[in-house]
C-alpha cells in the first residue's frame, strides 16, 4: 500500500474563494501521484489562526459543505483516500473535525479531543471516541495534531487495532516529529504525520509552522520526512500487516505485556 503526506502552505481564507484556491492547490499536488492514502494538514482549506470566533464561525461548514464535498470528489477523481480536518459547524459549536474520505464517500470522522492553546477559545472539544476505520484494507486510526502529546491517544488507537495512525497537523512546537517516532515504536504502528509550513499572523500573535511531515514505520524507521519550509507530497510503500507484529524481542509484546492494574491513575 502507498501512503503519503502533503505538506503545503494553505492561504488563510478570507472567504470561500480562498478555500477553493487551497483545494485547487491540493488537486495540483495530487495530479500524477499514485497513492492509496494521502494525509493533508489540519484545517487545510481555511488556515489556522482565526482573528476571532466570529471569523471561525463564518468559515466553518456543516458536513455537507463545500470542503468535504471537494474532498469526496478528489478522492474519487484520483482514487486516493484523503484524510484532513475541516472546521465543522454543529449547532452552536464548531469542532475541528478530521474526515477520512475514499471513493467519494466519508468513511469516518473524528472531532479533535485535545485543543491546543487558543483553539480552546474557538472550538468545542471533541465528543467522540478515537476511531479506527477500514481504508482500502488497512486499519487507520485518526488523531489530530496536539493529540500527539497525549500518549494515551496512540495507545488507545493501537489497542483498537490501528495499523496506521493518520495525523493531520498544524504543528508549531518542534517536538512532535521526534515524539511520533516513539509513539510508533511503543505501539508498533505506522504513522503518517502531515504538517503545514509558513507563517500566520493576527494582531500581536504570530505562528510559524514547523513542517517536518513524516512517514514512520513500527520499528521507528523514518521512511520519509519533509524539511521545515518546503511544500511537498511524499509517498512510501508499506505493508500495514507489519504493524500486527507487536514483538520487540522474542519474548516482549508491546501490547500483551502491559500491566493495566498498575496504571489505574491514568483513568482517574
Ligand atoms: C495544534 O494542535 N494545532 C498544535
Amino acid at each position: 500500500m502507498r501512503v503519503g503526506f502533503l505538506q503545503f502552505f494553505p492561504k488563510f481564507a478570507l472567504g470561500e474563494d480562498d478555500k477553493t484556491k487551497n483545494i485547487e492547490k491540493i488537486r495540483g499536488f495530487l495530479e500524477g501521484t499514485k497513492a492509496d492514502i494521502i494525509v493533508l494538514p489540519e484545517l487545510f482549506a481555511t488556515g489556522y489562526l482565526f482573528e476571532s470566533r466570529d471569523e471561525l464561525v463564518r468559515l466553518a461548514e456543516t458536513p455537507d459543505g463545500p470542503t468535504v464535498s471537494a474532498l469526496k470528489d478528489l478522492s474519487k477523481e484520483f482514487n486516493t483516500a484523503l484524510v484532513g480536518t475541516v472546521a465543522e459547524r454543529a449547532g452552536d459549536d464548531i469542532f475541528n473535525t478530521c474526515y477520512a474520505v475514499s471513493g467519494g464517500e466519508v468513511l469516518g470522522t473524528y472531532r479533535k479531543v485535545h485543543l491546543f492553546d487558543r483553539e480552546k477559545a474557538m472550538f468545542a472539544a471533541g465528543d467522540t471516541p478515537f476511531p479506527v476505520i477500514d481504508v482500502k484494507g488497512a486499519r487507520v486510526g485518526l488523531m489530530i495534531c496536539f493529540d500527539w502529546i497525549f500518549p494515551e491517544v496512540a495507545r488507545v488507537l493501537a489497542l483498537e487495532g490501528a495499523q496506521i495512525l493518520c495525523a493531520p497537523s498544524n504543528l508549531v512546537l518542534p517536538y512532535c516529529p521526534a515524539a511520533m517516532v516513539t509513539r510508533c515504536i511503543e505501539n508498533h504502528v505506522f504513522a503518517v504525520l502531515a504538517n503545514r509550513v509558513g507563517m500566520e499572523r493576527t494582531g500581536d500573535i504570530e505562528l510559524e509552522f514547523v513542517g517536518m511531515s513524516e512517514i514512520v514505520a513500527p520499528n521507528g524507521d523514518i521512511l520519509a520526512r519533509a524539511g521545515r519550509e518546503e511544500e511537498m507530497l511524499q509517498v512510501a510503500e508499506i505493508d500495514p500487516a507489519d504493524a500486527d507484529d507487536k514483538m520487540v524481542t522474542s519474548t516482549n509484546d508491546v501490547l500483551a505485556d502491559r500491566r493495566p492494574e498498575f496504571y489505574r491513575k491514568l483513568c482517574e
